[in-house]
């Protein structure tokens, strides 16, 4: 059976729920996060070991400052309330993307919410701040070709190697990406790691997107062939058993 191990989302459309339920911006971004909790334990119940959500893109400081300042400061009311519940359930925090500029305070929640939870071997939950694909895959080649320079590394580097320089290394590839809120679009999200993935473009936005939405949505991908390239063979067997 397809094994769906790494689900990533593009969790948009916050904006538009607020603006259709007459609240500010900010408020669909609060319900986001607050889905964030629902859909983690959702996915551990439903057997997915990685889940890596896109929060902040490297293209997401174009928006007002009052609405940067906002998700800046989502992870700490997000990490105050539900920590100890992940920690309870065994969820190892991971952060991809460059923390380096964010601020001081957002970076500090980020860190110990990694720190605290490294220790666990459940739900692996990757929040992408300040992320974006292209220059992920900027920084690992110019790693890489520092460790060439310096003789830690020599030419013969596969796909499997490179992958060790990217923010995702150690983690599988990604086997289902879903997009909320109908845009059909990648936007700049995981290009790498998504090499063989089924993507999956939902109509509800993510303050939406329920337990059972996603269900509907690994339905789907246990019904796809994935043949990574192959030869159309056997339909694959076995059934969504955790569903
Ligand atoms: C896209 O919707 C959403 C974002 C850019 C922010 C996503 C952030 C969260 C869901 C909260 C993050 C939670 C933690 C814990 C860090 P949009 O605003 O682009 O929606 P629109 O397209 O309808 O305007």
């Amino acid at each position: 059976m397809n094994e769906c191990r790494h689900a990533a989302i593009i969790m948009d459309g916050n904006g538009r729920w607020a603006k259709a339920h007459g609240k500010p911006r900010t408020a669909g971004h609060l319900a986001g996060a607050d889905n964030v909790r629902t859909i983690a334990i959702a996915a551990d119940q439903l057997g997915i070991r990685y889940l890596t959500l896109y929060a902040f893109s490297t293209e997401n400081w174009r928006r007002s400052k009052e609405e940067v300042g906002y998700i800046m400061k989502l992870p700490a009311y997000f990490f105050k309330k539900y920590m100890q519940e992940f920690l309870d359930r065994g969820f190892q925090m991971h952060m991809i993307g460059e923390l380096d500029a964010l601020p001081a305070d957002t970076r500090r929640v980020l860190l110990d919410a990694v720190e605290e939870s490294k220790n666990n071997t459940g739900l692996s939950l990757n929040i992408c701040m300040n992320y974006g694909s292209q220059r992920e895959i900027l920084l690992a080649a110019r790693r890489y070709a520092a460790d060439v320079r310096d003789g830690k590394a020599d030419l013969n580097l596969d796909e499997h190697g490179f992958e060790q320089y990217l923010m995702t290394a150690g983690m599988p590839p990604v086997d289902l990406l879903i997009r909320t809120s109908g845009e059909q679009r990648i936007s700049n999200y995981l290009l790498w790691q998504i090499a063989y993935a089924e993507l999956e473009f939902v109509p509800e936005s993510w303050p939406e997107f329920t337990p059972e939405v996603l269900k509907r949505c690994l339905q789907e991908y246990y019904a796809r062939d994935r043949r990574f390239g192959g030869v159309a063979g056997e339909k694959p067997v076995g059934s969504a058993a955790n569903l």
